[in-house]
């Protein structure tokens, strides 16, 4: 039977890579424990043994079900007993092609993942995280701030900013604190190719851990971070 009074559970979903694993690692640094969410068991897997199996869960989920997202809050509680903060990470781009030349499927599939996936986890996880005066982070994107002639992805991000400022006013009064964070370019697999001059997914982390590392009584909003070059 987990202890709900042990250390504070950090739940993150597209934890099996990119800018998910490296808060996985801060997080775990900070002394909170991780519930790692994503579809590649064997990546959670991995980092869940990096982690330490008393720091981390690995919980296989596709963000875009909302049964596996119900049954992902509850595997986390049943491994650590308490959700405490919630980052909504999970995310894809788009293929090229702008609107007029873009594929449709590919289009379902960010906004199912980018838009509803992302309100899915705040949702399945906000009961825990109430009781607990908690803390939900939601991934945009300064792609979510800015024009980007003909893309998706873009859009998609937009939707995240209003969901994030929408969730902010929904939780006011309640002592659960929202942050949206939004990274310009980082290097990370999201890209086919390597992206020297971009944020490292340490960068982001270092964000999220700022926002989430605030006393009580400070409530960081939003977070735009961006590489210099750019
Ligand atoms: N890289 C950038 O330049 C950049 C900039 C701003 C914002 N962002 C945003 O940052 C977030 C993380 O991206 P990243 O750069 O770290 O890319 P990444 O390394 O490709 O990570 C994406 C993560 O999302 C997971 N994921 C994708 N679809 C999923 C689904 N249906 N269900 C569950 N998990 C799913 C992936 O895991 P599985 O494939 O194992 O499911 C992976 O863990 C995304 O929301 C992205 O839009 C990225």
């Amino acid at each position: 039977m987990p202890d709900p009074n042990g250390p504070k559970t950090f739940l993150i979903t597209g934890a099996s890579s990119g800018i998910g694993a490296a808060t996985a690692r801060a997080a775990v640094a900070a002394g909170f424990r991780v519930a790692l969410a994503a579809r590649s068991a064997d990546k959670l897997a991995a980092l869940a043994d990096e982690l330490g199996s008393g720091n981390a869960v690995a919980i296989a989920c596709d963000v875009t079900d909302f049964v596996a997202q119900q049954a992902m809050a509850a595997a986390a509680v049943e491994a650590f007993g308490r959700i405490d903060v919630v980052l909504a990470n999970a995310g894809l781009g788009s293929t090229a092609g702008g609107i007029e030349n873009g594929d449709p499927d590919n289009w379902r599939e960010m906004i199912l993942t980018n838009i509803y996936g992302c309100a899915l986890t705040a949702k399945v996880c906000l009961p825990e995280v109430r009781k607990r005066k908690g803390h939900i982070l939601l991934l945009g994107s300064r792609a979510g701030r800015r024009t980007i002639k003909g893309s998706i992805y873009g859009a998609t991000k937009w939707a995240v900013t209003g969901l994030g400022n929408n969730l902010i006013e929904e939780l006011e009064g309640t002592g659960v604190r929202c942050t949206l964070i939004e990274p310009g370019m980082v290097d990370t697999p999201f890209f086919e190719t390597a992206k020297p001059d971009a944020l490292k997914a340490e960068d982001v982390a270092n964000a999220i851990m700022y926002a989430v590392s605030q006393p009580d009584h400070v409530d960081v909003s939003e977070i735009l971070v961006k590489p210099i070059s750019r």
